[in-house]
């Protein structure tokens, strides 16, 4: 696809991944539409845009609020004639032993990682279809292929994202629109697993914002229907999980994830509780 000019819709672009994305689109010179709650976070990144030679609008918007998306398509549609890459990045991930989650958080992390990308897909689709032309990029993970202790909720939404993009990817056949997974292992320069600070085992491998940007860019041009960005080759583990889950249980709890996923479940929690902490002092 042509980016230049094109029409690129980028959610979760306030600060992370979902920047480096909107930075790689405007070097194409495209037009973006970057949403997310914080207008501080997506004007800086509207401002990176500019510098770079694209076009940016911001929307403010809680993903999480699934009944409004419908208003925010609206929003979308107003700004643009005509959609031609939506990229689902936004995401969360709340670690924690499973009992210990509330209700509100495996709404919140269900919603916002994958209720709500179908939403927005659902309502842009379209359009697109009408156009026999688009690209629907959805930034998944290696966690939506296999399950990682006391990350039940996120794991979940990935999966579901995964078997999502897979079964539409079969409906979009010869429509013209495509559907892309893109499936980034730990990454190590920013982002959510950067900002807990708990050092992630190095024999899983990484990858950087950068690469991840680099293969939503390049999936536009050369058609991809998933792509894995890890440092070390993570897809035997994906198969081998598949026939022998629990040799895969063994071989995680070997390479140190209990460990390392217990300490993000307590970095969690203190953070909580100083949020719970700051608000009290508020009211
Ligand atoms: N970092 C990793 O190691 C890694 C690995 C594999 C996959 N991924 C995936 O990559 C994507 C981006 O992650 P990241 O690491 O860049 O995370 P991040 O730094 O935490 O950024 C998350 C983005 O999502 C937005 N967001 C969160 N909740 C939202 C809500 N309720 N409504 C609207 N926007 C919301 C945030 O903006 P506001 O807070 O301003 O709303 C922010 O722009 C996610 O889908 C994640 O699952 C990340």
């Amino acid at each position: 696809m042509n980016l230049n000019n094109a029409w690129v819709v980028i959610t979760g672009a306030s600060r992370g991944i979902g920047v480096t994305i909107a930075e790689e689109f405007a070097k194409k010179k495209a037009n973006l539409i970057l949403i997310a709650r914080s207008m501080d976070g997506l004007k800086k990144t509207c401002d990176q845009v500019e510098n770079l030679g694209g076009k940016a609008h911001a929307i403010a918007f809680d993903l999480e609020k699934i009944s409004q998306i419908e208003s925010l398509a609206e929003k979308i549609n107003k700004l643009a004639p005509h959609i031609d890459v939506l990229v689902n990045n936004a995401g969360l991930e709340k670690y924690c032993f499973f009992t210990k989650y509330k209700r509100e958080d495996i709404t919140s992390v269900l919603n916002v990682n994958l209720i709500a990308p179908m939403e927005l897909t659902r309502l842009l689709l379209p359009g697109m279809l009408n156009r026999r032309k688009g690209h629907v990029i959805n930034i998944s993970s290696v966690a939506g292929k296999l399950g990682e202790i006391y990350n039940t909720l996120y794991d979940t939404s990935k999966g579901g994202m995964e078997l999502w993009t897979d079964a539409l990817r079969q409906e979009l056949y010869k429509t013209g629109v495509k559907i892309t997974s893109i499936n980034p292992g730990a990454v190590s320069d920013a982002g959510m697993i950067y900002n807990i600070g708990v050092k992630y085992p190095v024999l899983l491998g990484a990858c950087t914002t950068q690469g991840v940007a680099d293969a939503v860019i390049k999936c536009t041009s050369k058609y991809k229907s998933r792509v894995f960005i890890n440092s070390l080759p993570i897809k035997p583990f994906i198969i081998v999980s598949v026939i022998f889950p629990r040799l895969v249980d063994t071989i995680f709890r070997w390479l140190g994830i209990t460990r390392t996923n217990i300490k993000k479940v307590e970095k969690r929690m203190k953070s909580d509780q100083q949020k719970a902490a700051k608000e009290n002092k508020k009211n």
